[in-house]
């Protein structure tokens, strides 16, 4: 296997969820965008070589003004799956490790990036940074009934950067365009799982939370701020 890492960032969602009109990605935080927060990361991380940014299809121009010559955007696609495999698209073929990074996790540290790929590196087909789960975590019916208490030391929270080695990833993503609808696949890992590779996990960061709602951000510039 090429020791080559290239680190994917799925960044063409709308995040309808933070309210307002402008892709998530380009959200402001401490003065630059969450995009740029979590390209930034990549970078900074020793065993990443390159980074590919699936952009919305309208912002090519000002995702690329943003992040600069030293990474390659492209069009992303209508669900975050379709920006995952346009992305793969173009990896070269001496890419070895790929990493995938959501635009939405700007404080993610450097460490953990690193972590994530040199387990792969070491041998590992697929691994995901993961968190204990504090919360009780409750099965629900369409009714909003309670059916169960799930047992929580058994569950993991999981982050991304996720990382695979690539000829997985590849072969994940093609059983990804024949898998019948209504299977549930929310992250990539969920595909390597399903092509039954054994996925394993390393301790994830409170700092690479997602920015999901509106308090996401009022948490990250609160950390921010701390940083510095
Ligand atoms: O919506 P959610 O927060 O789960 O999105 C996770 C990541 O996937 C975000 O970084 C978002 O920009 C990205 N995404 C994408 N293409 C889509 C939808 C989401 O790249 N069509």
């Amino acid at each position: 296997m090429s020791d080559r890492v290239a680190a994917i960032v799925p960044a063409a969602g709308r995040g309808e969820r933070l309210g307002g009109s402008i892709p998530k990605a380009l959200r402001p935080l401490a003065g630059r965008s969450l995009v740029q927060h979590a390209v930034e990361t990549l970078i900074l991380a020793a065993l990443v070589d390159e980074v590919v940014v699936a952009a919305p299809a309208a912002e090519l121009d000002a995702f690329t003004k943003l992040l600069g010559p030293g990474v390659r955007v492209i069009a992303g696609g209508a669900e975050r799956i379709d920006s995952v495999r346009a992305a793969i698209a173009v990896l070269d073929e001496t890419v070895g490790v790929v990493l995938v990074h959501d635009a939405a996790r700007p404080l993610t540290p450097p460490g953990l990036v690193d972590a994530v790929a040199s387990a792969v590196l070491a041998g590992a087909p697929a691994v995901i940074p993961v968190l204990a789960v504090n919360d009780t975590i409750k099965e629900v019916d369409a009714t909003g009934r309670v059916v169960r208490t799930v047992p929580r030391d058994v569950l993991r929270a999981v982050q991304t950067p996720q990382g695979f080695r690539r000829d997985i990833l590849d072969e994940a993503y093609r059983l990804g365009e024949t898998l019948p609808d209504g299977v549930m696949i929310t992250d990539d890992a969920g595909l390597v799982e399903a092509l039954g590779v054994p996925v394993t996990t390393v301790p994830g960061s409170q700092e690479a939370f997602k920015v999901t709602r509106p308090a996401d951000l009022v948490f990250a510039e609160a950390l921010l701020a701390r940083r510095d």
